[in-house]
């Protein structure tokens, strides 16, 4: 089937609004129960959704460990969660809040992710960032940061900005990574429409020290607390793909046209004080940086304190490998 994307004109309008949305706080957009917004991706009773309806933990324990997806598909828009982490020991574990069309686009998906990887006893969560356009999977651009709280000892927002020109990523309505379309970066821009995603589940091959340190289910069940789920975008129709609806856009007149220069200057300081890793710098794996990288001598300096970190590298997959195998198993064993 010829999928025929007619949405690419979504506009810089959009960009606008979003970004004011963002500048005017974001309490005023709605939160959605998990029942209006959402569907439970795999798990089974590993997700539980709290007496208001609104608040879900998900945990991870031997058996498998669980995510939910939200109901529709959106072409551009802000994504939010407030996330409490498990705490204690995490190795292994992963938490992953995404955007995703892998189900749909299986050679050229587009991927917007924010994922926390446990740590041994005594070490923070990490936190990582990454993007990847129609399938450009061999190009990773991410980042990673530690965090200036514990995010095992309250819940924090974390927040996507999505838009045809550029990617935001928040915490606590600080902006932490600008991510600009480019000319050069082709069709690595991700442009088609996603899902959102949580997930949580066993990266023990993956996650810590690139699986030096697996996951110890001595401290399970792993729980992660999700809650103030706003989803708040174009939400695209999954068949026509063309129908699309957008939801809280503001009127121009209320527009700023960028991150205002108080939350740049926030910006710049968290990674500064907080990022040790960024694809720009990793000259392993990319001897030329990708064409949008600014690459800054201070910087480089800075993250070359830390080493080049491997995660294992290659894809991985949320969870959803595990998902897609207790559902088989299920299946067969129901018959
Ligand atoms: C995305 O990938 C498909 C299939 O590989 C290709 O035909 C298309 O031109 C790509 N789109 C962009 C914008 O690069």
């Amino acid at each position: 089937m010829v999928m025929k994307l007619p949405f690419l004109g979504s506009s810089l309008f959009l960009f606008l609004a979003l970004v004011s949305v963002v500048a005017s706080g974001f309490e005023k957009l709605p939160i959605l129960s998990f029942d209006e917004g959402y569907n439970q991706l795999f798990g089974d009773d590993n997700l539980a959704i709290h007496r208001d309806g609104k608040a879900v933990h998900l945990t991870l324990n031997e058996r498998t460990g669980s995510g939910f997806v939200s109901q529709d598909l959106y072409l551009h828009g802000y994504f939010s969660a407030s996330i409490k982490l498990p705490a204690d020991y995490n190795a292994g574990v992963v938490v992953a809040f995404y955007m995703s069309n892998g189900d749909i686009f299986e050679k050229n998906h587009d991927e917007i992710d924010f994922e926390f990887l446990g740590n041994i006893r005594g070490k923070d969560w990490r936190i990582q960032t990454n993007v990847y356009g129609n399938g450009s999977t061999s190009v990773g651009r991410e980042e990673r940061y530690n965090l200036w709280f514990d995010p095992a000892d309250d819940s924090h927002q974390y927040t996507i900005l999505w838009t045809d020109s550029h990617i935001i990523f928040y915490v606590d309505n600080i902006p932490i990574r600008e991510f600009k379309r480019t000319a050069a970066m082709g069709g690595d821009f991700p442009s088609k429409p996603m899902s959102l995603y949580a997930t949580i589940w066993d990266g023990s091959d993956w996650a810590t020290n690139g699986g030096k340190y697996r996951v110890n289910y001595k401290y399970a069940p792993y729980i992660a607390e999700f809650s103030d789920l706003i989803l708040d975008g174009c939400s695209v129709d999954p068949i026509e793909f063309s129908s699309k609806r957008c939801d809280n856009i503001q009127s121009p007149e209320q527009l700023m046209t960028r991150i205002a220069p108080s939350q740049r200057s926030k910006m710049d300081s968290f990674r500064r004080k907080h990022m040790t890793y960024s694809y720009c710098y990793d000259q392993t794996r990319y001897k030329v940086p990708p064409a949008e990288c600014m690459v800054n001598p201070l910087e480089a300096k800075q993250l070359n304190k830390f080493g080049p970190v491997t995660f294992g590298g290659g894809r991985h997959h949320h969870g959803k490998r595990h998902h897609r195998s207790r559902a088989d198993r299920s299946e067969a064993d129901s018959i």
